[in-house]
């Protein structure tokens, strides 16, 4: 999605982020099985319990984290205050389920929005409407009206006490409505006081409207729900607001032992695909049970943070790109009257040639290397010379073009093959379009 649909002022900073991090942690990673082990093995709950309290991350440490968030060059972070099973991470009053009073004795919470606070990232929490503990919110208000008053009552208190004791929160995910429906748990409701106590805070998709579930599928919400969209393992591009939600592991988003990572150009391929779509990417890590990271995603997550210290250029603040067809070699982002080339595939040839092209380019350079590279324009085309047979990145290498003005394409670029004029395309197999060549 090229064109950039406008948004308030006070979320411009999530739109220019383009990276976060996500961060499943509880309990569950005792397990090593993943943040649903208690629900997908069907563990007996009692014992669940019995062991989540005695979880002790004593080497959990928020500014280690904060500082390979920050190297990695991730711009906003995202912890679980609570995921399914209803463990919380701080010092809530509602339940004495929770770190700072069972074996961990840490406000885990705390510590970590101080921590990514202190080094620039945006502030974020998760929070899980459903509880598996709670049978009363899978009968509904229908079978047990006093039982799920008791559970709304909960889930008000412990978000207000979120939205009160931890200073500035900049962005907000729910997740889990299922089986209930928002106007059940009046989320609309809640939505609106936590506006009052934290005016400025983002707030995403997953509040329970009732809709289509091909959208919810689609998009990890309603489209019209909340301030921005979640699609989940895909990317999937919204005329709003987007981020997609991408595990670094292959399945699961809590810690897993032997899991496979994805790898680091997967990632940065994931990210440039989303940012060139015009949304954010954001990242799972699951933390060990310790509270270290582990060292796959640390490894993974520095590679593309060394990428993007030196092409954040092309990511950061940019509005998309999908300017003209560049499927053969990779992602293109713009910024102002700048276009990148984002080259998932350098194919060693001396020669590119950009078809379509409506505006004049002024002069391209290959980032992070000095020589400049030739621009010469034969009618729409754009060709730029002067290229490495190597470029010397490992990763993706960038061409950075400028030109003349916020640059433009034909109908060619704008409509690719399985969405232009079929007439178009019979012309042009006759060999009767001869403008583009
Ligand atoms: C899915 C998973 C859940 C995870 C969430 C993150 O809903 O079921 O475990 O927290 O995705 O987006």
């Amino acid at each position: 999605m090229s064109d950039f649909c406008k948004v308030p002022e006070k979320f411009q900073w999530f739109r220019d982020a383009k990276y976060g991090v996500f961060i499943h942690w509880g309990p569950y990673a005792r397990y090593e099985r993943g943040e649903q082990v208690l629900f997908r093995e069907h563990l007996n709950q009692r014992e669940y319990e019995e062991n989540a309290r005695q979880w002790n991350p004593k080497n959990f440490d928020a500014d280690a984290w904060a500082d390979v968030f920050a190297r990695a060059g991730f711009q906003y972070a995202c912890l679980t205050t609570r995921h399914h099973d209803g463990y919380c991470l701080w010092n809530t009053k509602t339940t004495d389920y929770n770190s700072m009073v069972q074996t961990a004795g840490r406000d885990l919470v705390r510590e970590y929005t101080e921590a990514v606070r202190k080094r620039g990232l945006r502030v974020g929490l998760y929070y899980s409407w459903c509880d598996w503990r709670q049978p009363v919110y899978y009968e509904g208000p229908g079978k047990n009206p006093e039982g799920f008053e008791k559970v709304k009552r909960m889930i008000w208190e412990q978000l207000d006490e979120l939205m009160t004791n931890y200073g500035k929160i900049d962005y907000l995910f729910f997740d889990g409505t299922w089986p209930r429906y928002g106007d059940e748990i009046g989320t609309e409701e809640i939505v609106a006081h936590i506006r009052t106590l934290q005016p400025d805070i983002l707030i995403n998709n997953r509040l329970g409207f009732r809709g289509n579930q091909e959208e919810i599928d689609k998009f990890g919400g309603l489209e019209d729900e909340g301030d921005f969209g979640t699609p989940e393992q895909n990317v999937f591009p919204q005329d709003r607001m987007w981020e997609s939600c991408q595990t670094s592991t292959w399945r699961w988003w809590g810690y897993t032992k032997n899991e496979r990572y994805k790898s680091s150009d997967e990632i940065l391929k994931l990210l440039c695909e989303s940012v060139s779509k015009g949304g954010n990417m954001i990242l799972n890590v699951g933390p060990k049970p310790d509270g270290t990271l582990p060292e796959e995603f640390t490894e993974r997550a520095l590679a593309v943070g060394k990428w993007l210290n030196t092409y954040g250029e092309a990511i950061y603040g940019t509005d998309g790109g999908d300017l003209t067809e560049f499927a053969t070699c990779g992602y293109q982002t713009m910024k102002g009257n700048n276009l990148y080339l984002i080259f998932s595939i350098w194919n060693g040839s001396p020669v590119l040639r950009l078809p379509d092209m409506t505006s004049r380019a002024a002069e391209a350079v290959l980032m992070g290397r000095k020589e400049r590279l030739t621009v010469e324009q034969k009618g729409t085309t754009l060709y730029i010379g002067g290229l490495p047979e190597d470029a010397g990145e490992p990763l993706f290498p960038v061409i950075k073009i400028q030109f003349a003005e916020r640059p433009g394409t034909t109908s060619w670029g704008k409509e690719r093959q399985w969405q232009g004029d079929p007439m178009r395309i019979a012309r042009w197999a006759r060999g009767e379009e001869t403008g583009n060549f």
